[in-house]
């Protein structure tokens, strides 16, 4: 039987194994799909006893995104703009690199909540491994506007010139720190790709941040109605949406970049979505 595992530090929490099993049974692939946990200086040399053993592909998760990107023999073009890869897989000696990270927030955001992006004033929050990778798809999208906006504007200032280097985003995004956002207007869709709500912190949004009827998308999952979330309703958004979607997205392009076919994402979705309450 073929096999894929999720590999990362720590590992435990993964939904992934769950995630590809219900796929793989649904479109009845014969595969299995484990959680693999790396020690922290062990990347390489767990993938390469993985592909030793007969893995055909993985998943990579924190912290090995950037390790996963530099492993591959060959780099999909949104991998290596995002320096980071999410996906391998196997063939023979050769290995690959994709990231469906970006793919899988757009597919959510426009699919499943049905919200075109196009034309629309886009603030992603947080300029770290996870606002890296969705900054290229997000402009495929074409918004009027992209801001990516960081506590240390040092770094969304240079994760905006990483992405102008690869000649995307000119004169649609920009970098800024959370305390210029007050000069920044509204905008229609509200991204928050920082740690802030993994440790229930809120951030500091000025009113006015949300356009009416704007869209709020937390990229944490499982954890309700986030810090964040109930910031945005509170100041005007009337959509609100946590990761689940994405992650599960992500998945769907995954398995289908391993198997050659997708699987619908809405059973899994709506059976591991929890109440934004
Ligand atoms: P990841 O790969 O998950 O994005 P990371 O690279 O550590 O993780 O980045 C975490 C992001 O969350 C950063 O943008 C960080 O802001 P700084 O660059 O200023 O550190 C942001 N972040 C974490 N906790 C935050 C908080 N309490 N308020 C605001 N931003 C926060």
């Amino acid at each position: 039987m073929d096999r894929y595992a999720v590999i990362g530090h720590p590992i435990g929490h993964s939904k992934s194994p769950l995630i590809h099993t219900l796929f793989a049974q649904a479109t009845g692939q014969a595969m299995e799909y484990t959680a693999i946990e790396a020690p922290r200086d062990g990347f390489a040399a767990t993938v390469d006893a993985f592909r030793a053993a007969g893995g055909r592909g993985l998943n990579v998760t924190l912290p090995f995104k950037l390790q996963a990107h530099d492993y591959a023999d060959e780099v999909s073009e949104r991998a290596r703009v995002a320096g980071a890869a999410n996906a391998l897989a196997f063939d023979g000696a050769h290995c690959r690199a994709d990231n469906f990270d970006g793919v899988g927030l757009l597919r959510d955001i426009t699919v499943n909540l049905a919200r075109p992006l196009a034309g629309q004033r886009v603030l992603v929050l947080g300029a770290g491994g996870a606002a890296r990778g969705v900054l290229q798809p997000l402009l495929q999208a074409n918004p009027a506007s992209l801001v990516v906006a960081n506590r240390t504007p040092a770094k969304a200032h240079d994760l905006a010139e990483h992405i102008a280097a690869h000649g995307l985003g000119v004169g649609v995004l920009r970098g800024a720190g959370l305390d210029e956002l007050t000069t920044l207007g509204a905008f229609d869709v509200v991204i928050n790709a920082t740690a802030a709500s993994l440790d229930a912190q809120a951030l500091p949004l000025p009113i006015g941040t949300f356009a009416p009827g704007a869209l709020a998308y937390d990229m944490v999952y499982g954890q309700g109605l986030t810090p964040f979330l109930r910031q945005a309703r509170e100041q005007g958004a009337t959509r609100l949406a946590d990761g689940v979607g994405m992650l599960v997205e992500q998945a769907a392009e995954a398995f289908a970049w391993w198997r050659g076919v997708r699987p619908d994402t809405r059973p899994v979705i709506d059976q591991l979505s929890v109440p934004l309450t």
